[in-house]
């Protein structure tokens, strides 16, 4: 018995930022921004548009994409490390605003990895019987971006995307997921104040410690050790070939460090999805963003092989594939 995807949807904040627009906040340039990360614009959510407003979105498209009412779920996860409020869970606000009344809901926080490990999460939960859950990852990065760093806000966007997990009725579904960490690497990045160790206080605020601080450097040479080494073994454990694969579907951190994965695996840009130029880095939004685009642009049909590929704060790498 397998679970699969049974509809997708995405949401992102109507305003665009531009490299022009933030060449005027930083000592950046679009040059710069496009050459060493791929990224032309992100979208930034409007003031007061929080991370359930976006997540509730992506819910609702996933949920009509699945034929579904929200009645019909058994549970909401959202992956996320902005959400509304530190209590409660933003699954919660989730659950009330989708009406979703029978609906078990917690957060799941695991970076940029958190949608692949609560896709994990739901796989295993419709295997032991659980009818469907809903997965989002939703970010409102720009609330933890520090725009007076140009090392980091360059990077980042608002957006959300979503899946409806329910059981497969044959050979379709989530084949497998690989889930790993690596905490002695927990300062590559890192939201370092307003949590237990240093909570809220007016020093925090003075030295922007609410904000991600990355060495994106070192990070960079880490993702693609672990992108390359767990989509080898989620391949191998599947007894696939790279061939096989119909889409790759990465983390949209940097187009650089996908280019440098698909060298080394072999892997054509043809069967990758980049959407980064248009969205930045979302974190946990990123996977479900590019599945959906990918779905409604006819990238994804029914029996595709799809492998998904992720890595972030933790540090997390995470893999899936699909066979849709
Ligand atoms: O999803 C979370 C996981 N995070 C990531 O995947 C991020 C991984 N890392 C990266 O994507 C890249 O390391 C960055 C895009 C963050 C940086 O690219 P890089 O090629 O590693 O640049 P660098 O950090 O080595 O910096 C090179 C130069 C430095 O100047 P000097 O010291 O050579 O004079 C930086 O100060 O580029 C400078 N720089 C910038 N210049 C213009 C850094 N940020 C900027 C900027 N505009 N925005």
């Amino acid at each position: 018995m397998k679970a699969c995807i049974a509809g997708t949807g995405s949401y992102a904040p109507a305003r665009a930022l531009t490299n022009a627009d933030l060449e005027r906040m930083v000592a950046t340039s679009d040059e710069w921004i496009r050459e060493r990360t791929g990224i032309c614009e992100r979208r930034i959510a409007a003031t007061g548009e929080a991370c359930s407003d976006l997540a509730v979105q992506a819910g609702k498209r996933a949920l009509a994409a699945a034929g579904l009412a929200a009645t019909d779920l058994d549970m909401i996860l959202v992956a996320t490390c902005t959400g509304d409020y530190p209590l409660p869970a933003t699954a919660c606000l989730v659950q009330h605003q989708l009406g979703a009344t029978n609906a078990a809901a917690c957060d799941l926080s695991a970076a940029c990895c958190g949608f692949v490990y609560a896709l994990s999460v739901a796989d295993a939960y419709v295997k032991n019987g659980m009818r469907y859950v809903l997965v989002i990852g939703s970010e409102v990065m720009s609330a933890i971006t520090d725009w007076t760093d140009r090392n980091t806000c360059v990077l980042f966007g608002d957006g959300a995307g979503a899946v409806v997990v329910g059981a497969s009725d044959g050979e379709r579904g989530i084949l497998s997921t690989h889930l790993r960490s690596d905490g002695a690497l927990c300062e590559l990045i890192m939201v370092p104040g307003g949590g237990s160790r240093t909570p809220p206080s007016d020093k925090v605020i003075a030295e922007r410690l609410q904000y991600i601080k990355m060495k994106g450097n070192e990070t960079f040479k880490v993702a693609v050790r672990t992108l390359e080494e767990i989509a080898r073994t989620t391949l191998s454990a599947n007894g696939l070939r790279v061939e096989d694969l119909d889409l790759y579907v990465p983390h949209q951190a940097n187009v650089r460090i996908l280019k440098a994965v698909m060298e080394r695996l072999g892997l054509p840009i043809e069967k990758v999805l980049l959407n980064l130029d248009r969205y930045g880095n979302t974190s946990a939004a990123s996977i479900p963003i590019a599945l959906d685009e990918a779905v409604r642009e006819g990238r994804i049909k029914d029996g595709s092989l799809v492998m998904l590929g992720a890595f972030g704060a933790g540090l997390t790498w995470a893999s899936a594939v699909i066979r849709w």
